[in-house]
């Protein structure tokens, strides 16, 4: 029988972060035993934002050496650019006439941009491109492009993949067949949000991440920065309502849990303890996921030589399924 498909893709708009490796890494390589993978770089989404072609660049290498250093396997799976599959970007085309404009008024990001905006007293529209407002339907066609069957994300992408759910049952209900296959969500339930610096949720976006490949020194310097409430050393501390507990119990076993755990209640434990225990475990789990980052971003020749393997599998696969689109539309 054909193995499932599962696709997934990552903006490479700033240095990959521990939300991002447990969130979103983790869980979709861990796919890869059961199903036939497609990873990307969304290199066109980040152009909305990003307009630096160096620094494109060099983020789009650290998101492959990312994938690659955390474990992807580039023969068994696809790696590839957004922007080096032309079919993608006709595929878009065809979805556009049939994404209605209220659909996208609807997306949280472009709603949270309005918003604040008009909070600020700007015009409602300043700073939107059309990239961003029409963002769900690029991404729809990431998915849709393959039949995709499952599409591994944190839980701030469900609403995008709504979107693509419903774009492709208005065009089989249109064409009357499954011109596209229906994708589902796998969201991360039990991860959750991974906390940042400031106990927010952590994201590029609040200025409060901890990037997977620091040196270490810088991540313990960094991990000393995690903000803490004012209580003594000898006051009894509460593990549930930790950002340090809460990014401890990513990295540590369940011994360690439990040791750190019955120190917090103990009282006499003080936050600079608490903050070393976290650096140690973190460290000892991501420094040999680091090494071989470091290995691989020296070695540009052999991303770009994994990168081109895999643009030529998935435009082989995309030119297809467009082949097959265009027909059944009558444009073919
Ligand atoms: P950011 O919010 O830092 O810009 P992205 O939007 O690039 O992150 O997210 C890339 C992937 O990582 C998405 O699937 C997203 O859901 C996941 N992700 C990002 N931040 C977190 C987090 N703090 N916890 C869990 N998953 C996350
Ligand atoms: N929007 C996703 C994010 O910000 C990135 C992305 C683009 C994506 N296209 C996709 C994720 C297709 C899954 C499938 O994280």
């Amino acid at each position: 029988m054909n193995k499932k498909i599962a696709l997934t893709g990552i903006k490479p708009t700033g240095l990959p972060h521990i939300g991002n490796y447990f969130g979103m890494y983790i869980p979709a390589l861990e796919l890869s035993k059961e199903y036939n993978t497609r990873y990307f770089i969304a290199d066109y989404h980040a152009l909305n934002s990003i307009k630096d072609p160096q620094k494109i660049s060099e983020l789009s290498y650290e998101v492959a050496a990312t994938w690659l250093a955390c474990g992807l396997d580039p023969q068994e799976s696809i790696l590839y650019k957004q922007s080096a599959i032309q079919g993608t970007f006709e595929l878009t085309t065809f979805l556009m006439a049939f994404t209605s404009k209220g659909l996208m008024n609807r997306a949280h990001s472009y709603k949270a941009m309005v918003q604040n905006n008009i909070e600020n007293s700007k015009d409602p529209d300043d700073g939107v491109n059309m990239g961003l407002f029409t963002y769900p339907v690029l991404m729809a066609a990431d998915i849709l492009q393959f039949d995709s069957d499952v599409v591994p994300v944190g839980k701030d992408q469900k609403q995008h993949l709504e979107m693509t759910i419903d774009i492709a049952q208005s065009i089989n209900h249109n064409y009357k067949k499954e011109l596209l296959k229906i994708p589902q969500a796998l969201i991360q339930e039990s991860t959750g949000y991974v906390t940042g610096l400031d106990g927010r949720k952590m994201s590029k976006s609040y200025n409060n991440t901890i990037p997977l490949f620091l040196p270490e020194k810088k991540l313990r310097k960094l991990i000393m920065k995690i903000v803490t409430n004012s209580q003594t050393l000898e006051e009894s501390k509460d593990p549930d309502n930790c950002s340090i507990f809460s990014l401890y119990k990513l990295f540590a076993n369940k011994d360690q849990q439990a040791d750190l755990r019955s120190k917090y209640l103990a009282g006499g434990m003080g936050w600079g303890y608490a903050k070393q225990e976290l650096f140690e475990v973190m460290n000892a789990t991501l420094s040999p996921i680091r090494d071989e980052y470091n290995r691989l971003i020296e070695n540009k020749n052999y991303i770009d030589q994994v990168l081109k393997d895999g643009a030529e599998r998935a435009s082989e696969i995309v030119s297809e399924k467009m082949a097959f689109i265009r027909k059944e539309i009558g444009l073919g």
